[in-house]
């Protein structure tokens, strides 16, 4: 029987390894810190440290038994040499539909899905304008009449905000519409945790409650940076600055180990389509009781790897395993088993571990 591997050293190297690279880029795009700015060096340690974390709880959990078996194979179907444009075709079009149109939350409810558009939009924007600006990968030279021009990695990017036109406007006030769009989600999604009876049962404040409350102090905190210097004369403009950068540290760091941590667990949902979709056209398994054919060979030759790989024994002494057979023969099978049972102890309702519970797909 094999058991899962246990040491992290791997995965820790790996995010060692991911910080030492962000680190290093961060050095190159900002032209040996010419472009940097040095009062963003804690959001720049947070983010290298934060990275790092990502990386390493990625990896860890890429080493579960199951969530190995689906990216193993999900990339060795993917790069089928008959299949591959027909395999990148379908997993631009999962993509698309998942991640891009988040289809699958829309089938929850309209508001549940304008919810979560929001807050991932949202988010995605901010990061987008926030990390390159902290990282010196872009900065804005003023330039005369034509106003500021945007340095990618020190290389002038055409202008296409000339002078100060409703394009510019909208383009330095981006964070501000995202905090707009981030607290109108977080919103919505505290609305329905405070009155769907299911969403009430089953919640957790740290898991539920914990990260919109951060996104909507970030936003917030963002929002008053703006008000500050727009309207008050950067009155206290510093001690909102520190709360803004305490509060996206704090994100930052829980963006591994909590909630967040789904934004980058969930797109790896595109192997599972592909194998899913592949399993169902390769060769089908047959039940040795009853010959129907019930799922896939090479699905059930993974399940069995992963079950062997949990410490699980479901050998049944004549070369096969429980899994071998249809879920309605082992229903079949376990109810006759009991039946010649003889009738003593609480064996007769709950069978032995290797029997019991853990009936799946195959
Ligand atoms: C920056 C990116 C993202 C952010 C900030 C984010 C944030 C959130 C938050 C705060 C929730 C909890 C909502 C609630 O209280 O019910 C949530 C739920 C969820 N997220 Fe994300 N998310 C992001 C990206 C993604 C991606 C890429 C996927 C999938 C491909 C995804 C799938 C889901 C699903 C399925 C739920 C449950 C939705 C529901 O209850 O109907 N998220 N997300
Ligand atoms: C939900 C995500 C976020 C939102 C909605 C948000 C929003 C804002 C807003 C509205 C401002 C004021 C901009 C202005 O006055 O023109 C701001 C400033 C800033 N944000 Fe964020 N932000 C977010 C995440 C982040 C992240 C992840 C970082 C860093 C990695 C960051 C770093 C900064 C910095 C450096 C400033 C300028 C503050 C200063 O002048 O010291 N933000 N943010």
């Amino acid at each position: 029987m094999q058991v899962a591997e246990t040491s992290n050293r791997r995965p820790a190297l790996l995010g060692l390894a991911a910080s030492a690279v962000l680190t290093v880029l961060v050095v190159v795009g900002s032209r040996n810190l010419e472009h940097y700015d040095p009062a963003l060096f804690g959001y720049t340690v947070a983010s290298v440290v934060a990275f790092g974390a990502l990386v390493y709880r990625y990896a860890v959990w890429l080493r579960r038994p199951a969530t190995r078996v689906y990216w193993r194979r999900g990339w060795q179907l993917f790069r089928e040499r008959r299949r591959v444009a027909k395999n990148a075709r379908s997993a631009v079009a999962t993509v698309a539909r998942n991640i891009v149109e988040q289809r699958f939350i829309a089938r929850r409810g309209f508001t549940r899905w304008l919810m979560h558009a929001l807050i991932m939009w949202g988010c995605l924007l901010s990061a987008a304008v926030t990390f390159p600006l902290v990282f010196g990968w872009v900065h804005f030279k003023l330039e005369g009449d034509e106003g500021y021009r945007a340095y990618l990695f020190g290389f002038p990017v055409p202008n296409v905000m000339q002078g100060r036109g409703l394009l510019a406007w909208v383009t330095f006030h981006a964070l501000d519409f995202t905090a707009l769009m981030v607290i109108a989600g977080c919103a919505i999604a505290i609305r329905r945790r405070l009155s769907d009876r299911g969403a009430i049962a089953l919640q957790q404040f740290m898991l539920d409650f914990v990260p919109h409350m951060l996104l909507i102090a970030v936003s917030v905190t963002g929002l008053m940076l703006t008000a500050s210097s727009l309207w008050l004369g950067g009155y206290m403009y510093y001690f909102i600055a520190l709360s803004h950068q305490a509060l996206v540290i704090m994100t930052l760091f829980y963006l591994p180990f909590g909630k967040f941590f789904h934004i980058v667990q969930r797109p790896a949902s595109v192997g599972v389509e592909l194998y899913q979709r592949r399993e169902r056209e390769a060769p089908q398994a047959v039940c040795p009781r009853c010959g129907t054919e019930f799922v896939g060979q090479m699905w059930l030759d993974d399940l069995k790897e992963v079950v062997g790989r949990l410490g699980f024994d479901y050998s049944l002494g004549d070369g096969r395993t429980l899994q071998d057979f249809c879920p309605r023969c082992k229903r079949v099978m376990r109810g006759l088993a009991y039946a010649t049972l003889p009738r003593s102890g609480a064996e007769v309702f709950y069978g032995s571990r290797a029997e019991g519970g853990h009936e799946g797909k195959g």
